[in-house]
């Protein structure tokens, strides 16, 4: 249990969610923050602690020692950050996407392999305890098999607000790779099953502040189910739209908030035969509300992330989240966009091989 020196990268919007996280942890020693642009230095040395250093990059960091760095970068630069600090034998943490392709970050998994360091890509919503809850649903079996699923994201996300990143408002995938990656590894994580193929289609909304696609639906095949995907960041209304709902033979599952209110209700099959026609709530099932304690979102998820990670370090148990399993979320955003480009159904066998 010796304690952990590390370099934050990034004081950005993620940047700054990680230092909450690191803050907390006793045993985390900050060693610096490296940030290039100038005018957020004053931001950084107003929350650096006595002895805690200030860098320009991380060519900067060559004579520095320490255990573990976090990439709070966007993730145009991430390819060469880590070939910069590969060589110093430490763990990488870097923020999803690791690259903008897939064949740049298999090109890195490989530098990544014939080195030292170790790279981890934690998608850290996996930590929530409404994915975790979820998850042990479905691992429950106690509604049978599941039958399908729909997966609803309509926000109307304004990169110009102080608290949003800007980089993405020039990407051509904004959505796919900043957004929809999450969304496709908590299926992949409580699922606990590989998508097969995928069809999808992205598009511009003509009045998004986008110049990419901010819009995508996909169409997402797992062994037994599918799952109707749409996810936006441009919409015609503010109210953000969220639900994430499984169908099985004998009840349902409905995520009706990004990060709370999970239900459930258990399939009545005779309600069937009789009373109304087209139920209401009122004469349904009753859908009940699973009780979890709340998530601050993007900070306790976070800080479990962290944790999860030292204890890796001290015991050697897996993480919840590697550079492997992160690839495979990634395989399906990279089939999505030759699903789109092709308009074919693609299949995610030869991605996944390329993986391993
Ligand atoms: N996991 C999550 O929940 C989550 C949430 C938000 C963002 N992210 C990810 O975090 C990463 C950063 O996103 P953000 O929202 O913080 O973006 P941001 O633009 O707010 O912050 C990025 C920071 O990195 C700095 N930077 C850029 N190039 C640099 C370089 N070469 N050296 C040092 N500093 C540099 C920028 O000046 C900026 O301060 C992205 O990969 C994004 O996808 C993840």
């Amino acid at each position: 249990m010796r304690n952990l020196k590390l370099i934050l990268v990034g004081f950005g919007v993620r940047g700054k969610q990680w230092l909450k996280a690191v803050r907390k942890i006793k045993r985390i020693q900050l060693v610096g923050i490296v940030e290039n642009d100038d005018k957020k230095f004053n931001d950084c040395k107003r929350v650096l602690k006595k002895g805690e250093q200030f860098f320009k990059s991380v060519e900067c960091l060559q004579n520095i020692e320490f255990d573990c760095i976090i990439l709070a970068t966007p993730p145009n630069v991430h390819f060469n950050q880590i070939k910069d600090i590969v060589s110093k034998n430490i763990d990488i943490i870097c923020e999803k996407p690791l690259t903008e392709s897939f064949k740049s970050s298999l090109k890195l998994k490989e530098i990544v392999n014939d080195s030292n360091s170790t790279v981890i890509v934690g998608m850290n919503f996996r930590y929530l305890n409404t994915s975790k809850e979820y998850k042990t649903l479905v691992d429950s079996e106690r509604f049978g098999p599941i039958g399908y699923s729909s997966f609803r994201y309509i926000r109307n996300r304004n990169p110009y607000r102080d608290d949003l990143n800007k980089y993405p408002i020039g990407m051509t995938q904004p959505m796919l790779l900043e957004q929809t990656i999450h969304h496709i590894d908590l299926m992949r994580y409580c699922y606990q099953s590989e998508i097969q193929d995928v069809t999808a289609q992205t598009w511009r909304v003509p009045w998004s502040s986008y110049e990419g696609d901010c819009s995508v639906s996909i169409l997402l095949n797992f062994k037994n189910f599918h799952v109707n995907y749409i996810g936006t960041w441009t919409s015609g209304w503010n109210k953000f739209s969220f639900e994430w709902r499984t169908d099985f033979q004998n009840g349902v599952i409905i995520q009706k908030d990004q990060f709370s209110d999970l239900n459930f209700a258990q399939l009545e099959s005779k309600l069937g035969l009789i009373g109304t026609n087209f139920k209401t709530e009122k004469d349904a099932e009753d859908l009940k509300q699973i009780k979890i304690s709340k998530d601050k979102s993007f900070e306790s998820d976070t800080y479990k992330y962290l944790q999860d990670y030292l204890n890796y370090k001290d015991t050697n148990t897996p993480m919840q989240t590697n550079l492997i399993d992160y690839l495979k979320s990634y395989a399906v955003i990279e089939a999505c966009i030759e699903s789109n480009k092709k308009r074919k159904t693609i299949n995610l066998e030869k991605y996944y091989r390329y993986i391993y």
